[in-house]
């Protein structure tokens, strides 16, 4: 990207924005026994027979949604990421808890709390609908799944295949998400080995980082990077000087900045593009941990190649999102639950 691109982008858009807050091919035939079954694996057209136009009848919701209420999309694309690394693909990010409980549910872990209402409201309006045309067919994470992809592809990013056949998980713990998640200034060892730990390699991690081409992040999770950059008392000196200066002047070292939060892609923050990249090669980068993928010998060659190739991006996102989408899925009864309410585990 041409850094001459950035200042109309730095004053106008940079500007902090409030916050508002197949089937498994599960053989049917007798000829197969039981025993000898091939693996349930989730496909294409997993709900083929049972509900077939269960994408039509999500993307009813998410374009309507995008349309009225687009901070859903990037939210949304966050939760699906958020349901995968914990417990797997399983919906169990989208569990409400127990009032009364002691045992709080994923949700509620701190890591979470800043997962957007919307996201919950896109899926739980598409559940209901879905309960509607196909009752107690179609499981929350499977919606989850197509959910994300939608809204990758409303904000101008591919579109790829959704497999499905996912069940939903019997366990929601506020105390496994910690371990799980990616924190904003992990270091990229940190980040490479949860991802390996997901079976993802370190080129999928660039990838799916590209995922910050849109949405927004709360200054405390930059905040440092602005003050005092590993105990300093200095500015992160990679960051570049007017980024710093803008983004100074929406989050104060204390306080008042809670509900304040700045775009990822200071340059397109509304488009899905390979912008995110571009951004890191000029030291726009938001997050320590979007940053630093640019400075890691590892990382780095991917960053360049994606920064040159939107379509190379496109390719190797849809993919790596099969992929994750594909992490620690339960299949069947005696491992999931089909929801009825996304937020409620089954009776
Ligand atoms: C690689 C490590 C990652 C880290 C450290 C990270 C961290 C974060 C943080 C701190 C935020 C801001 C949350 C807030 O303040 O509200 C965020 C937002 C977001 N993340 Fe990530 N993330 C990572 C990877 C991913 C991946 C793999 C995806 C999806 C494939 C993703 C998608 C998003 C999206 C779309 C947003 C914007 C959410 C919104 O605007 O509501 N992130 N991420």
């Amino acid at each position: 990207m041409s850094l001459s691109l950035v200042p109309y982008s730095l004053i106008t858009i940079l500007l902090i924005l409030p916050l508002t807050s197949y089937s498994l091919n599960m053989s049917t035939s007798s000829a197969t026994t039981p025993a000898r079954r091939a693996p349930r694996q989730l496909s294409v057209d997993y709900y083929a027979r049972t509900c077939p136009h269960v994408e039509q009848l999500v993307a009813t919701v998410t374009s309507q949604q995008f349309r009225e209420v687009p901070v859903s999309g990037p939210a949304t694309i966050r939760l699906f990421f958020h349901d995968c690394f914990v417990e797997g693909c399983d919906g169990s990010v989208l569990i409400s808890t127990k009032p009364g409980s002691k045992q709080w549910a994923e949700k509620d872990a701190e890591d979470n709390k800043d997962l957007a209402v919307e996201a919950f409201d896109s899926i739980n309006k598409a559940k209901s609908l879905l309960e509607t045309k196909c009752p107690g067919v179609v499981s929350c994470a499977d919606i989850l799944a197509i959910a994300a992809r939608d809204f990758v592809h409303l904000a101008g990013g591919p579109y790829y295949p959704v497999k499905k056949g996912r069940w939903d998980g019997r366990f929601s713990l506020a105390s496994n998400v910690n371990l799980n998640v990616p924190h904003s200034n992990s270091t990229v060892n940190e980040l490479i080995k949860l991802f390996a730990s997901k079976g993802l390699t370190p080129d999928d991690l660039v990838v799916l980082s590209g995922a910050h081409t849109i949405g927004f992040s709360h200054c405390k999770n930059f905040v440092n990077r602005l003050y005092d950059y590993k105990g300093t008392k200095q500015p992160d000196p990679s960051i570049d000087p007017r980024l710093l200066k803008a983004l100074r002047m929406s989050c104060p070292p204390f306080g008042r900045s809670g509900t304040v939060v700045a775009p990822f892609d200071v340059t397109t923050p509304f488009l899905f593009d390979n912008a995110y990249y571009q951004n890191l090669e000029a030291r726009l980068g938001l997050l320590t941990s979007d940053q630093q993928l640019f400075f890691d010998a590892r990382t780095k060659p991917m960053v360049q190649a994606l920064a040159k190739d939107k379509q190379r991006f496109f390719q190797a996102f849809s993919v790596a999102m099969d992929k994750m989408g594909s992490i620690g899925v339960k299949r069947g009864r005696k491992h999931g639950e089909k929801r009825k309410y996304c937020s409620v585990h089954a009776l």
